[in-house]
């Protein structure tokens, strides 16, 4: 595994995320990287999310995957090589290794060596032949994808990049993205990738606030997080989970509310909140099929082919490069 990255610099990562927070606390807006939700316990929560019966993405994304699995290896071909940027536990990637023809290789990226670790375990033993390279990093910073051979010697490199993450990144900062993907790769390499669809505004708030608070606690789990790494002082009770859809931007925004006048500590500085005030901690954006065809050819992407479910939710896209 290439460790040459990440290896638990904390005092850096640390002062990384001070950083970050001072300086999102500081804006009008106030705001939070979304990246942050993520640490241990984030990731726990967000796996519980992927089971409510209110968020719908998770498994609609995984039954395209299941109706469409031989159609996308036809299209992948043999002797591929696999890249997902922000792996996690690799979970959603199996099916797709299981269907293609003899894949070459299978290389996640995460910030979280543990969870690598434990994935690569396992692939292993279910696809002994493949060969899996681990390379802990942030995708979205060129250090990352050194080490991430250039060239497949046989069939493509394609990215494998599902789970709507790229919701999650303002549309200037996807397309950028998008097109950071495709420097890494090569003439006929592709990018296999999932978004929501825009859709009724009251089936997307339902999924963003579920019935069981799932999606409340993965909020304040930033809050949690700043307490106890940052010395905050951050009153859990003192702010509420909300999250809306804004069909203008076709975003659903979570924000952090704060429920009365309020001053926090952190690190040595002082934030005032007024009552009613919000952090806005992640965007997640949808799309049409039309408009994600847009953004890709944007990118430098040639589009192949778009799945849906039968009810319109969610989309599975496959690119190229030309
Ligand atoms: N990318 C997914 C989405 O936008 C998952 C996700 C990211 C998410 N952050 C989240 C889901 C916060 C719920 C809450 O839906």
């Amino acid at each position: 595994m290439n460790m040459a990255l990440s290896p638990a610099n904390e005092v850096s990562e640390t002062e990384f995320f001070r950083r970050d927070v001072i300086a999102g606390l500081r804006k009008e807006q106030k705001t939070l990287p979304c990246k942050y939700l993520y640490d241990k316990e984030g990731s726990r929560i967000f796996e519980q999310i992927c089971e409510l019966s209110d968020y719908y993405l998770t498994r609609t994304e995984a039954g395209i995957f299941r109706d469409h699995l031989p159609h996308m290896a036809k299209l992948i071909g043999p002797d591929s090589v696999i890249i997902e940027p922000g792996a996690g536990n690799c979970e959603k990637v199996e099916p797709l290794l299981q269907a293609l023809e003899e894949p070459r290789a299978y290389i996640p990226m995460d910030i979280s060596p543990e969870i690598l670790l434990a994935a690569r375990t396992r692939i292993r033993r279910q696809l002994p032949d493949l060969k899996v390279e681990a390379h802990v990093g942030d995708f979205t910073a060129p250090e990352a994808w050194q080490g991430v051979s250039r060239q497949s010697p046989g069939g493509r490199r394609v990215i494998f990049f599902p789970g709507s993450t790229i919701g999650n990144f303002d549309p200037e900062a996807a397309r950028q993205l998008l097109a950071d993907f495709a420097a890494h790769l090569s003439t006929k390499d592709g990018i296999l990738i999932g978004t929501d669809l825009v859709k009724d505004t009251v089936v997307l708030e339902r999924a963003y606030n579920d019935s069981e608070h799932v999606t409340a606690n993965f909020n304040k789990n930033l809050l949690t997080r700043i307490n106890s790494e940052l010395g905050g002082d951050f009153d859990l009770d003192a702010f509420a989970h909300r999250s809306f859809y804004h069909a203008l931007k076709q975003r659903v925004e979570m924000h952090l509310v704060s429920l009365k006048p309020q001053r926090v500590h952190i690190a040595g500085e002082c934030f005032d909140f007024a009552e009613g005030e919000t952090i806005h901690t992640e965007n997640s954006h949808k799309y049409t099929l039309e408009g994600f065809a847009e953004m890709l050819r944007e990118a430098g992407f040639t589009l192949v082919h778009q799945w849906t479910d039968g009810g319109g939710l969610y989309a599975i896209h496959y690119a190229e490069i030309r």
